[in-house]
């Protein structure tokens, strides 16, 4: 077994429809495989039970191909990581089954990690760039296709979700859009790129009215399916002329619902971090506006690199090594969460 200060951690990322395996040294990533489900794309969205029979044909060798490129093999390894929750049930399982079967094998502890607190710990990850750790405190604003959190790290990695969406999350908004446009699923990295070619002003859409650091976004969607509706009913090929635009300004209304909030959140807290993460965190708008905000507010502004926007299991391993640090393994009875009533943050 490793020395316990710079532990080799095995991941196991499988919430959703991304097997994922990583391995990393300390806080550095020594591999990340990911092996996307194209399955999905006809349908529309994520099948879940096709979902689970594709984790289990991938996961051995996704596990395999991360040691490998990692130049570890399984009995050099310190611990087992894997995402316990949220995700889908069947999804869950795969990665919580394997990981368990293997932290029995080897005799290796396991560590059972909450996918949305590894999206925001993915920041804690050094690069060979020598990237600049986050300071805590820090506000993260978490998008991803199911959540959509104001998150406050606090000293010690514990966290606090401040603001939360009160029906549909960010990255859903860009889904439904996509899927109304006949664009393929997951939406949000095509409507992105024509978004590009797009007026983000040639529409716009009421903002919602939401108290506090909550958000809504099932008034956008509605307002951009009545305004498909409408358009179309006078010219009927109004969507392929106006696709581009139609995506720069959905998107320009979604970065601009999210930051707006999270600009109040900053004020509120008085932090001088902040950060992006989950899925929507690869968007380019977003991105960019901010790094403008981060300007505007002196804040530092912390954005993951492409390869840990998306779900991955490097965010899963950080996790995982802040959770060994503090001596919080799981027990072999563990079970995977699909939705967490409270968020329990790294305490
Ligand atoms: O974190 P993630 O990979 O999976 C979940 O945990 O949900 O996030 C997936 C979401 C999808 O809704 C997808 O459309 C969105 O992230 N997404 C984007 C972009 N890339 C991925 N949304 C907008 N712009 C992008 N470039
Ligand atoms: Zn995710």
């Amino acid at each position: 077994m490793n020395v316990p200060g710079n532990p080799l951690i095995l991941a196991i990322e499988s919430s959703c429809d991304d097997t994922s395996a990583a391995v990393l040294r300390g806080n550095r990533v020594l591999s990340n495989v990911v092996s996307s489900q194209e399955i999905h794309r006809k349908y529309g969205g994520v099948v879940p039970e096709l979902a689970s029979r594709e984790h289990q044909k991938n996961i051995v060798p996704v596990v395999d191909v991360a040691l490998r490129e990692a130049g570890v093999t399984l009995n050099q390894l310190s611990a087992i990581a894997f995402t316990q929750g949220p995700g889908l049930m069947g999804s869950l399982l795969v990665g919580c089954n394997f990981a368990k079967s293997l932290s029995m094998a080897l005799g290796l502890p396991l560590i059972a990690v909450n996918h949305m607190e590894a999206h925001v710990l993915a920041h804690f990850i050094q690069n060979d760039d020598g990237n600049a750790l986050p300071e805590l405190p820090m506000l993260c604003l978490t998008v991803s296709g199911g959540h959509t959190q104001i998150v406050l790290v606090k000293e010690g990695y514990s966290m606090e979700v401040v603001g939360t969406t009160i029906d549909d999350a960010a990255g859903e908004a860009f889904d439904k859009a996509a899927k109304v446009m006949g664009l393929p699923y997951p939406g949000g990295p095509l409507i992105d790129k024509l978004a590009s070619e797009g007026d983000p002003y040639a529409f716009s859409f009421p903002v919602p009215q939401v108290p506090g650091l909550n958000y809504s976004f099932s008034g956008l969607k509605t307002s951009f399916l009545y305004l498909l509706r409408d358009r179309t009913e006078g010219n009927p090929s109004f969507m392929e002329e106006r696709r581009n635009d139609l995506c720069a300004s959905l998107q320009y209304a979604i970065a601009d619902i999210l930051l707006r909030k999270f600009r109040k959140a900053i004020s509120m807290y008085e932090v001088k971090h902040i950060a992006l993460a989950g899925g929507v965190s690869a968007n380019s708008r977003l991105r960019k506006e901010i790094e403008r905000l981060g300007e505007e507010m002196s804040c530092f502004v912390h954005v993951p690199p492409m390869q840990y926007c998306t779900d991955n299991a490097a965010m899963v391993g950080i996790a995982g090594l802040i959770r060994y640090q503090k001596g919080e393994f799981a027990d072999i009875a563990v079970r995977p969460i699909t939705r967490y009533e409270n968020f329990p943050g790294t305490g």
